[in-house]
């Protein structure tokens, strides 16, 4: 019924249709009519509704279109194999089935919405429908174990590379993959992985980019530490675009990462930062860490001075350090 009802105001754009014609046309009671507009209301279609005249179809909802993100694609392997959803518990989850059921590396999981979409540390992620991109991209890199702290800078470099390259702003990684603008967070970064005989097998890069929501898609508590793109910019995010961007170029460092190994990224980490030569406080499975971020290890850890002279490699871990500029 839904579909019948955006048909009709498809077929008359910009036009106010009433109730009483639309509950004719489609065999239904006018509050069944109410019913469905509000359904498609919470889908993200804006209606404005005038006594008398009925209703007019404002906006539709955003949605991801792949064929654009297909064309704009230059990779050989990223994204090249796209699973949509409109809605999802979360991408990492379908990931994880897709892995189990063989997918390749490269597949992307995208949604519009999650419902259960997950954080570092076993925090939500707030992902409300068409607003941000959420995905999960699975990866099988040919390394050791030891080695995946690299893995997840290489992806917070390619991810800030990639917005700066769209849409010029400040964006700087705070340590260890966390994107913010203005001190406030506008991405983040989970990755999650198998691995068998010491080397990784699979790696699920979920990735959350807080790309159209405006503050009162926000919970109040989030307000102060978190924003979007669109807000930092003051315009729309092309989604598509912004999802190529990051995958050309997340492409291009994996290979570079393949053939150089790490230096190179660590290089490109170091100048993105917002984390070195500053005091941090890590909450790690061992306890709390609070000293001066002194750099980057050659494994992707974070070598922290105490304030007694001792340093410690952190490899992981909730970095809760406001940032000020
Ligand atoms: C963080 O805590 O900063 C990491 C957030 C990661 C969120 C993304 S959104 C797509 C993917 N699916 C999830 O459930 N989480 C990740």
């Amino acid at each position: 019924m839904n579909e019948q009802i955006l048909q009709i105001f498809e077929e008359n754009p910009d036009h106010f249709i009433s109730g009483e014609e639309l509950s004719r046309r489609l065999s239904c009671s006018r509050t069944a009519v109410w019913k469905h507009i509000q359904d498609l209301r919470k889908q993200g279609y804006e209606f404005e509704a005038v006594s008398r005249l009925g209703y007019r179809l404002v906006r539709k909802p955003d949605k991801i279109d792949l064929k654009k993100l297909s064309a704009l694609l230059n990779t050989k392997t990223l994204g090249r194999d796209v699973h949509y959803f409109e809605s999802v518990l979360s991408t990492q989850m379908s990931a994880h089935d897709m892995v189990a059921s063989g997918a390749k590396e490269g597949t992307l999981i995208i949604a519009e919405q999650q419902t259960a979409g997950r954080g570092r540390m076993g925090r939500k992620w707030h992902s409300p429908l068409g607003k941000g991109i959420w995905m999960s991209l699975i990866l099988a890199p040919r390394i050791p174990i030891h080695f995946a702290p690299q893995l997840t800078l290489l992806i917070a470099v390619a991810l800030c590379r990639a917005i700066k390259q769209k849409y010029p702003m400040d964006v700087g990684i705070k340590w260890p993959n966390d994107l913010l603008v203005g001190g406030r967070k506008i991405s983040g970064i989970l990755l999650e992985s198998s691995a068998e005989d010491e080397r990784l097998r699979h790696v699920i890069a979920g990735i959350g980019i807080s790309a159209n929501l405006l503050q009162e898609d926000y919970p109040p508590e989030l307000w102060d530490k978190a924003t979007s793109l669109s807000i930092e910019s003051g315009q729309v995010i092309d989604r598509e675009l912004l999802i190529a961007a990051f995958l050309n170029e997340l492409e291009a460092l994996y290979d570079l990462y393949h053939e150089q190994g790490f230096a190179p990224l660590r290089i490109l980490w170091e100048a993105l930062n917002v984390t070195l030569h500053r005091p941090v406080k890590v909450h790690t499975h061992d306890g709390v860490v609070e000293g001066l971020a002194e750099s980057i290890d050659d494994l992707g850890g974070l070598n922290v001075r105490l304030p007694d002279g001792r340093v410690v490699i952190l490899y992981s871990g909730e970095n809760d350090t406001p940032y000020k500029a």
